[in-house]
């Protein structure tokens, strides 16, 4: 099996993290791959906030439960109200793809970004995970306020489309979950 190959089949989402920050190297080398991902028409029509503020991420945080305990969704309340739940796993570093909804696709644009991130960060011994919160959240007129005051803005008329956490694993690394293999069709 070659490396590339390998480090796919590596890739866990990562839910504890060791606090030690990621290099900036390693970052500039993910935000690289990020940014060779595809999009239609060559658009490249994305923006990378990078988070790496402790106060503003456990403040991000708190405002993601909140809205969490206080949604209208039962199964959002439910899972908030766990104990030691947690949104973006104590991660020191969020990245959020934020783009243009007027672009041809920006959802997939800035989803094959991210994914590009987490591969490249793999390779780098570097976890990470998607979370939804941050999407989630945004789209709600509270969350935006709520960003806008903590000071994380995008560019004008982008809103955020993927959102990562990324950090050095805590042991053990995470197992492989069960991953569907009757899936497939081919036609010769
Ligand atoms: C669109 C999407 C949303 C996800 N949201 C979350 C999330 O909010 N929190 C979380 O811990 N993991 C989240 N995940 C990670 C999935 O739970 C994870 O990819 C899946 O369980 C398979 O595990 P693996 O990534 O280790 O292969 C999300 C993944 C995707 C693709």
């Amino acid at each position: 099996m070659n490396e590339t190959i390998s480090t796919i089949l590596r890739r866990r989402s990562v839910r504890a993290y060791r606090p030690d920050p990621v290099g900036e190297a390693e970052l500039d080398l993910m935000l690289e791959a990020a940014r060779h991902a595809p999009t239609a028409m060559n658009q490249q029509p994305w923006h990378f906030t990078v988070i790496r503020n402790r106060e503003l991420l456990d403040d991000l945080e708190e405002h993601c439960i909140t809205a969490f305990i206080e949604s209208k969704n039962s199964a959002l309340r439910e899972v908030a109200k766990m104990a030691g739940f947690s949104v973006f796993y104590r991660a020191p570093m969020l990245v959020i793809i934020s783009g243009d909804p007027d672009a041809l696709a920006p959802q997939n644009d800035c989803t094959l970004a991210m994914e590009n991130m987490m591969i490249a960060a793999t390779s780098l011994g570097i976890g990470s995970c998607w979370t939804n919160a941050v999407m989630m959240y945004y789209a709600t007129d509270k969350g935006k306020a709520a960003f806008e005051e903590l000071g994380v803005t995008f560019p004008e008329g982008y809103q955020p489309y993927a959102a990562a956490a990324f950090g050095y694993p805590a042991e053990p690394y995470p197992e492989t979950p069960p991953k569907k293999a009757n899936c497939v069709t081919i036609l010769d």
